[in-house]
């Protein structure tokens, strides 16, 4: 594991930027794994100003990004689709049919997540995947569990995952109670792994992340036995 630390939320989104512009710098043909979330949000606000400096090309780079609500469409503001369109892709070159997320609003759940399944095996598997830590240890949506779930499903959000996320939504009612998320199979084959923690709330669960047993009821310990793993992590963050 590289342990990069970063001054503050600003520093670590400049400092995990640089990992994901040198990826797709050096093979521009590269897949990112993606995540959204308030950790996510200065890291592509970083690349598309290097963007626009005219320092990275994302014309023939591909992303996958990790989960989505079941039951919102891309036109959705609280959607992931919308999200990574107003955070990212709109503002970049990337071609719109490199873009992937999971589809909330499919009629077969079952049938979309072998699909996402297929299309990242089709892809080649990921080069470089993106990765927030959720207070309760999930990774993308894999919330606690009794086992890793390996391949994208369908899950039932915890209570602690609805309340972190009701910030976005007009009412906590509102949030949805689903989503779908790529397994831990997909990201653990990610061939290089950038975790992202800022912030004195994320302080607790980066200690169990990194230093607590690997376990299915902190989902984001199974990253320990990545092979190339690196945390971008603030000083709160790291705080315990
Ligand atoms: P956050 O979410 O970046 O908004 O803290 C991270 C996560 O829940 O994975």
């Amino acid at each position: 594991m590289k342990l990069v630390r970063a001054k503050d939320y600003k520093d670590m989104s400049r400092k995990a930027a640089n990992f994901l512009s040198a990826q797709v710098i050096l093979k521009e043909n590269s897949v990112l794994g993606l995540a959204t979330g308030g950790t996510s949000e200065g890291i592509y606000e970083q690349l598309v100003d290097w963007y626009r400096k005219g320092d990275i090309d994302f014309s023939m780079v591909s992303t996958v990004n990790l989960d989505e609500y079941v039951g919102l469409d891309g036109s959705n503001e609280r959607s992931y689709r919308y999200y990574m369109e107003h955070h990212l892709f709109r503002h970049i070159n990337i071609k719109e049919r490199n873009c992937h997320l999971p589809d909330g609003m499919a009629g077969n759940l079952e049938e979309e997540c072998r699909r996402y399944d297929r299309l990242i095996e089709r892809l080649g598997g990921i080069d470089m995947q993106l990765l927030g830590v959720g207070e309760n240890g999930h990774i993308g949506f894999n919330e606690p569990d009794e086992a890793f779930e390996q391949m994208t499903h369908c899950v039932w959000l915890k209570e602690s995952t609805i309340d972190a996320n009701a910030r976005y939504f007009a009412s906590r009612e509102e949030v949805p109670r689903r989503a779908i998320t790529m397994g831990i199979k997909a990201i653990m084959q990610a061939r290089a792994i950038v975790l992202c923690a800022s912030g004195k709330r994320k302080a607790g669960i980066l200690k169990r992340v990194l230093c607590g047993p690997v376990t299915p009821e902190v989902p984001g310990s199974v990253l320990q036995m990545h092979p190339r793993l690196i945390v971008v992590a603030d000083a709160e963050a790291l705080g315990e």
